[in-house]
């Protein structure tokens, strides 16, 4: 099966799915409502899923740690990249179980050991059991990740940047990327309450709204907000597929967006 027809990409952003203040805590309710809210719309528009999250509060701790993100740069390095493994792996063995729960067919997808990168940048995964899994009507779960970088040693691999490269090759019809914000602002929505949301970005005004562009209000070792617009607008541009930052902390919003609803974010498009 190929073509792009019927297939969404969803991030559950570790903003939404751990308190990112507080080191190795997930918010289980939470889960649990996207998981219920994620297999319904499922039933309901029989479209395939691959469903990514972030790290939030459990990677996040031991790659800040240990500078995971800035490749092999001492002694520590190594231990640093196991627990990095471990933290990810851990929310993840969450996040699939209360889907599995929920009635989804939730399969987990370990990006360290399948994906390998440069500077940063994924540049070979073999993709087949993700492509079989799809054809099943499987729910493939990679998430946030250490990765193995020929030319960093290792290397710390966003969600987002997970979207850039299986965008690419899967070909999605859409790709919805749940935070706790609604969208992207001219400031930090939750530093200024004066923040005015933007809501759509292009190739044609990125320019002009990545100035404005923060990073993450808590710890966040890939970047934040700005980089999330840039690694998306790569996908946009690259797959000519239609994003949109949304949040899905606020109940029924993935829902509403899986059974088709558009524009309660910010949209991200070629143009
Ligand atoms: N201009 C902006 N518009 C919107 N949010 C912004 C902006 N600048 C900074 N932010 C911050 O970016 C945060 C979202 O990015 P962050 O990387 O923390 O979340 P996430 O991607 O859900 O987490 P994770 O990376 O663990 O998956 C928001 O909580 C917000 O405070
Ligand atoms: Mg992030």
């Amino acid at each position: 099966m190929g073509g792009r027809v019927g297939l969404i990409f969803v991030k559950l952003g570790g903003s939404v799915i751990t308190d990112k203040a507080k080191p190795f805590t997930e918010r289980e309710y939470v889960i649990k409502r996207l998981a219920r809210e994620i297999h319904s719309a499922h039933i309901h528009t029989g479209l395939r899923l691959l469903l990514g999250h972030g790290g939030g509060s459990y990677p996040h701790i031991p790659a800040n740690q240990y500078k995971t993100y800035l490749g092999l740069i001492g002694e520590d390095s190594r231990i640093g990249i196991a627990l990095v493994q471990d933290a990810a792996a851990r929310l993840n063995r969450i996040v699939v179980n209360a889907l599995i729960s929920e009635g989804e067919k939730a399969v987990s997808i370990q990006p360290s050991c399948a994906a390998v990168s440069r500077d940063g940048r994924i540049v070979s995964w073999d993709l087949r059991p993700i492509r079989l899994m799809l054809n099943l009507n499987l729910t493939p779960v990679p998430y946030g990740d250490v990765s193995m970088d020929l030319s960093t040693g290792c290397s710390i691999l966003s969600t987002e940047e997970l979207f850039r490269y299986l965008g690419l090759k899967l070909r999605p019809h859409r790709v919805i990327v749940g935070s706790d914000v609604d969208g992207v602002y001219n400031q930090d929505p939750k530093k200024n309450s004066a923040a005015q949301k933007i809501p759509l970005i292009t190739i044609e005004n990125v320019n002009s709204v990545l100035p404005s562009l923060g990073g993450a209000n808590n710890i966040d070792v890939t970047g934040g907000m700005r980089s999330k617009v840039l690694s998306l607008l790569e996908l946009a541009k690259m797959a000519g597929v239609e994003c949109e930052i949304l949040d899905i902390s606020k109940p029924g919003n993935l829902e509403d967006a899986l059974n088709g609803k558009k524009g309660v974010g910010t949209i991200i498009r070629k143009a």
